[in-house]
């Protein structure tokens, strides 16, 4: 039962299960809630829970839980849509942290300001996005970030972030990093600014989407066409976290360098790759997974998507123990077969 300590409520014992996209069983010691930058506030100027190291959770789309979290958890239930600015570039919009992802996308088209329609359903919070980079079908969230307010989890001060501040890489920012110049646990996402250009062009480059063009043949698809293209995609191949617990991909898809890329394409000349522009290459982890043999296979009771092997999931009851063996003995044979090492795409507490 939540305690009250001045205005901020405070949770003890509280079971995490409903709190990850996993469905993994954790309890945090100690659970609270912010809805505003002022409970951030409130966090780090109270007397216990201040100093404490923090686990900043929204959706828990993008967590694996092995353990009870040592840390204090705070989740981020701060709300609100607005239109900031209607610029002759783009459209500035804004969403508080704790707002779901989709519905936000769903709102900006509804709206009339198109932009982030290759980003539909994908899981999670506003508050997210930033932190991992969220991407899908040609997209980066970093291309159409304007800024973000933060609370720092030790001063207690409003900060707005930049681009440059938030150092975003593929499914990667500052905030998704700890140690040395990282910033996980130790900053509060609170509000996100969607920068919408005008005027508005198609992302088109993906694959899936090509193939949508080609079945139905409409070459001159409006956004909300692609908004439906891209969630009738993403529904074929990857599974709902209502019904089955996952976190979408479970690995990056890793980068090699040309001359690697040339040696593995000799030993298997139809693995997945995509050039990138510094002259690496990116692997399709999903097929080196595939190809390892590991699509629909389990390992006590998490799993590998039968339609999408880079997904794991959850067939009911799994641990975060379970989950990380299954991820570990994918890794080993992925680099038995390739010499390539997956790296998790998740935060693993
Ligand atoms: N593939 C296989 N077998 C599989 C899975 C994939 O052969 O079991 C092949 C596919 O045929 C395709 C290629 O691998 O040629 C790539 O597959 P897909 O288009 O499904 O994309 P992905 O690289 O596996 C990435 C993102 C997804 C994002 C999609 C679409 C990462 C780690 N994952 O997946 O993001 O939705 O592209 O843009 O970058 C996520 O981050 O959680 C996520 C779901």
């Amino acid at each position: 039962m939540p305690t009250s300590n001045g205005a901020l409520p405070v949770e003890h014992g509280v079971a995490l299960r409903a709190y990850n996209t996993f469905g993994l069983p954790a309890i945090a010691h100690t659970l609270v809630r912010v809805t505003s930058d002022a409970d951030v506030r409130r966090v780090v100027d109270h007397p216990e829970l201040g100093r404490a190291p923090k686990l900043v959770l929204g959706a828990g789309s993008n967590l694996i839980l092995t353990r009870d979290p040592e840390a204090v958890v705070v989740r981020v239930e701060v709300r609100g849509r607005r239109l900031v600015e209607e610029r002759a570039d783009a459209v500035i919009v804004e969403a508080g942290a704790g707002e779901t992802w989709h519905d936000v996308v769903a709102w900006t088209l509804d709206n009339g300001w198109p932009g982030l329609e290759n980003l539909a359903l994908i899981p999670g919070t506003v508050g997210a996005a930033p932190v991992q980079n969220i991407g899908a079908y040609g997209l980066e969230l970093r291309e159409r970030f304007e800024s973000l307010d933060a609370v720092d989890l030790v001063t207690g001060r409003s900060v707005t972030v930049d681009a440059v501040a938030c150092r975003f890489g593929y499914r990667d920012s500052a905030f998704k990093r700890s140690g040395y110049g990282g910033l996980a646990g130790k900053s509060v996402i609170t509000r996100l600014r969607l920068k919408l250009p005008r005027p508005w062009r198609p992302v088109l480059g993906y694959l899936d989407l090509e193939r949508k063009i080609a079945e139905t043949g409409n070459t001159v698809p409006d956004a909300r066409t692609i908004f439906d293209w891209v969630c009738a995609i993403r529904r074929g191949k990857l599974p709902d976290p209502a019904q089955v617990g996952n976190v979408g991909s479970f690995f990056k898809n890793p980068v090699v360098s040309a001359e690697q890329c040339r040696d593995i394409i000799a030993r298997d000349p139809h693995i997945v790759h995509y050039p990138l522009a510094d002259g690496s290459y990116k692997l399709a982890a999903g097929w080196l997974i595939d190809a390892c043999g590991w699509k629909g296979k389990s390992i006590g009771r998490a799993g590998v998507y039968d339609k999408q092997a880079l997904v794991l999931v959850n067939r009911g009851g799994a641990s975060g123990a379970e989950v990380l063996v299954l991820a570990r003995a994918i890794q080993e044979s992925v680099y038995g077969r390739f010499g390539i090492r997956l790296e998790p795409e998740p935060v693993v507490v």
